[in-house]
């Protein structure tokens, strides 16, 4: 799949009406509704000055989680309408509906120079589902359409995918600064290629491991998801998390990294809980040998030690998952070891959004990686090689 698309500076935007596609999916309190990170919002900023700066009159529009029954104040945009205001210094127009008299009225009285805001795109049935007459809707109260929505790439949904059917299509600057750094560590990356992956799962990440045993000098397996892989080798688990189905899949893959030469490192030993919990005592054990009654919540110091090594001389890291139960301080170890390791090297390195991206973020390493991906899922497909509509239907370059 071609990465190389037409970005904001390769269309006259000047005085004209843009549909912006953003992902403002922000985490919000669930009492107050307060968001409680804004960094989505911040990283659309460049995009909509740059648009602003040309005069254009910006149509933004996003989901915010997943309602299914149509409007629902839960879920409105109205809280991101106004953090935008504050983040630009000028209103942000927020409209009651997505493509109802309300957002019809006030995008065709939008003046050039002002932003407007519709409301959550899932208000209306037809977005998930890339209903044509959604989409032709939403084309129709602008001139050009500009995605920079990364974290919502992997979906062909009307507002990330539709609208390039109606409307001249580009990226805006977020997109294209994830495609050129995630997309360009995966196309030419600067060799050894290591990439790390953790989280729960191993089901999550089946396409992520099997692609990127195509890709990368080393593979580290660490998290829930490296119990399955350890019991696939003969170890005992314990109570550890498991995934009976997937045992052939990691002997699979473990056969695949010998044939492709890639060097796949799994934990040596592992912080185990009686119980899952912040108070449980934890206990170091060999990680062939977990006891029955016990659950593996974190690396141990020798692993820390064989990954951190491994991370030492990389050209480039690419991290994906946390290393064990970061929530829990008695768990966090592994995970803040790992990072620390990022930190230290010379590569350049790159984490993926979602979990791995709030682990990062909690432990105080944020800004001392090369590039925290916006995106959880999309970064996903992005390391699995899988297209991503809403990249392939903008315009090549
Ligand atoms: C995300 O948070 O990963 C994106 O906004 C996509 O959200 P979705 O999984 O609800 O499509």
């Amino acid at each position: 799949m071609s990465y190389n698309k037409k970005t904001v500076k390769d269309v006259d935007v000047k005085g004209k009406k843009v549909l912006l596609r953003c992902d403002f999916n922000v985490p919000q309190d669930k009492q107050t509704g307060e968001i409680t990170d804004d960094k989505r919002i911040v990283a659309a900023l460049p995009t909509i000055q740059y648009l602003l700066g040309q005069n254009a009159a910006v149509i933004a529009c996003s989901h915010l989680g997943k309602p299914k029954e149509g409007p629902d104040p839960k879920f409105s945009l109205a809280p991101v309408a106004k953090r935008l205001g504050e983040l630009l210094g000028q209103e942000v127009i927020m409209a009651a509906d997505v493509v109802g008299p309300d957002a019809m009225a006030k995008a065709a009285a939008l003046q050039p120079g002002q932003i407007m805001l519709l409301e959550n795109t899932r208000f209306e049935k037809g977005e998930t589902k890339n209903d044509p007459e959604l989409a032709r809707k939403m084309a129709s109260m602008a001139q050009v359409y500009v995605s920079d929505a990364f974290g919502s790439v992997h979906r062909a949904h009307a507002s990330t995918a539709g609208v390039a059917d109606y409307l001249p299509a580009v990226s805006g600057f977020l997109i294209a600064k994830e495609l050129e750094v995630m997309g360009g560590a995966l196309a030419n990356p600067k060799r050894p290629l290591v990439a790390i992956l953790g989280g729960a799962k191993v089901s999550s990440k089946i396409g992520v491991i099997n692609n990127l045993l195509d890709i990368a000098d080393t593979i580290i397996v660490g998290g829930g998801m490296a119990y399955t892989f350890v019991k696939a080798m003969g170890g005992t688990v314990g109570t550890s998390l498991l995934e009976a189905d997937w045992l052939d899949y990691c002997k699979e893959m473990m056969a695949k990294a010998k044939e492709k030469n890639v060097r796949l490192l799994l934990p040596v030993d592992t912080l185990c809980a009686a119980e899952f919990s912040a108070d449980a005592k934890p206990e170091l054990v060999d990680t062939m040998h977990i006891p029955d009654d016990r659950m593996g919540m974190d690396i141990g110091p020798k692993t820390i030690a064989l990954f951190s090594d491994a991370v030492k001389d990389a050209g480039t890291v690419i991290w994906n998952g946390p290393m064990g139960v970061f929530e829990f301080p008695a768990f966090a170890e592994g995970t803040r070891a790992i990072a620390r390791a990022l930190a230290q090297t010379d590569a350049i390195t790159i984490v993926g959004g979602g979990d791995s991206a709030a682990a990062v973020a909690q432990l105080g390493f944020a800004d001392q990686m090369t590039y925290i991906s916006t995106g959880g899922g999309a970064s996903l497909y992005l390391l699995e090689g899988k297209a991503l509509p809403g990249v392939a239907c903008l315009l090549d370059k």
